[in-house]
């Protein structure tokens, strides 16, 4: 990892006397670096300085002459950019798409397989605004590595959270973020809700986004694993560049399942698609009986009775599904279930199903925003970790797989009738 090509963005902000520590430690561990300054970045730092500590010129601004493709080539050449220090400013910018800067072009343009770490510096109220939370929560669900800032007295004389991490942290944030995991993991995602027919026109589903699948399988995929993303056609698509394939009804869902977990070399499952748990028989209208999904609409007011049949659930097959060691995460949502209840809960499902690991979440703890916090529970009932949001979620899973070497699987739970 020594030796990488680094691409390190100065944003306007006082701590960049800081970053330019960083850069001078990065060159002497044996990077090669190329800066980008903002304008207000140089109003800070000039760009001697920068020549100076990396042998190279500064880039600051899109259109210069003869440099009209370095948006390109730059992002090409690098093996990670790093945003550091990283303005209010230009995380909202680079939240809302804008490419009318060098960093908002370099940041569209970019090969999304590789590493981006934004390094923040602000005064604690910029920290803090819902402008700047939301813009760090976007960047955070895109893949992008975002450094925890340190707590103290700022530049302006206001103390809290907001300072930019020390340049030691830096560098060793910057080469983990150019490692790969040693042990590369072959990892089947499920997302989204199953669709059941009911007529030609009308269907049975639920209200799954599939969001949560899809951030855990970035988060897995940016980190260098290798992700299948199976989700409902209708779900939240992957950013990051893993394999998808869809399904919309419970036997679409089924067949897929046992054809990739039969065929390709899977070590772990998150199945967090959200499967009905009944499909539809037939319907008893006044003419006799309809199988499910005949074409054509039944009419409106014919009274049409749905018989419905139990979905055997797919979590508790998946081991006996494929010949090799399988680490599964299986879903439990509840609805307003106290701690005793919740517990039993997630109990039942670790019991039938076999699985390694439950992420429990409770529909009435939802924010507003959609997302709600979730605990993963050990095969123990042990509490794994508390995540307030699906971020910190796709971390802790992408956290504990990749220390899960010595984890041992579980026995195959017996079939069930
Ligand atoms: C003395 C001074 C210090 C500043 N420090 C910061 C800072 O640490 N973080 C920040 O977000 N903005 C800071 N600003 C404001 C930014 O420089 C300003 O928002 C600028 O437009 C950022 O542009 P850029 O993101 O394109 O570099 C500071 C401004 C001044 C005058």
């Amino acid at each position: 990892m020594s030796g990488s090509n680094l691409l390190f963005v100065f944003t306007g902000s006082i701590a960049g006397y800081k970053a330019c520590e960083t850069v001078s430690r990065l060159v002497q561990r044996g990077h090669r670096i190329r800066c980008v300054a903002t304008a207000a970045a140089l109003k800070f730092i000039g760009p001697a300085t920068l020549e100076g500590l990396t042998g190279s010129p500064v880039l600051s601004d899109l259109f210069e002459p003869g440099r009209a493709l370095d948006h390109i080539t730059l992002t090409r050449w690098a093996d990670a950019v790093v945003v550091c220090p990283a303005t209010a400013n230009t995380l909202n910018r680079l939240a809302a798409g804008l490419a009318d800067d060098l960093p908002g072009a370099l940041f569209l343009a970019h090969d999304r397989t590789k590493p981006w770490l934004i390094v923040p510096a602000m005064n604690p109220a910029m920290w803090s605004h819902p402008a700047t939370v939301a813009a760090v929560g976007k960047l955070r669900s895109w893949g992008l590595r975002i450094m925890p800032v340190s707590e103290g007295r700022t530049a302006c004389g206001e103390t809290g959270e907001g300072r930019l991490a020390e340049p030691e942290a830096i560098v060793a944030a910057v080469e983990a973020a150019l490692t790969k995991p040693t042990h590369q993991r072959r990892v089947l995602v499920t997302a989204g809700g199953t669709t059941e027919p009911v007529d030609g026109v009308r269907v049975l589903t639920n209200t799954s986004t599939g969001n949560t699948g899809a951030a855990i399988a970035d988060r897995l995929a940016f980190a260098g694993h290798d992700v299948v993303l199976l989700r409902a056609h209708n779900a939240a698509r992957a950013a990051s560049p893993c394999r998808e394939e869809t399904f919309v009804t419970y036997a679409e869902l089924e067949a897929a399942l046992d054809r990739l977990l039969g065929t390709d070399q899977f070590d772990t499952v998150i199945h967090a698609a959200a499967v009905s748990d009944y499909g539809v028989d037939s319907m008893i209208v006044a003419g006799g009986v309809v199988p499910a999904g005949s074409q054509g609409k039944i009419e409106s007011g014919s009274g049409p009775l749905l018989r419905l049949r139990p979905n055997p659930k797919l979590v508790d097959g998946l081991r006996r599904l494929t010949g090799r060691p399988l680490t599964v995460v299986a879903f439990k949502l509840t609805h307003g279930a106290d701690r005793v209840l919740s517990d039993a809960a997630v109990r039942r499902l670790l019991a039938h199903s076999g699985a390694d690991y439950v992420v429990h979440n409770d529909l009435a703890a939802r924010h507003p925003d959609g997302t709600f916090p979730a605990d993963i529970i050990r095969a123990d009932g042990t509490r794994a970790a508390h995540c307030p949001d699906r971020p910190a979620l796709a971390n802790a899973l992408a956290h504990l797989l990749e220390n899960a070497d010595a984890m041992a699987h579980r026995p195959i739970p017996a079939a069930r009738n």
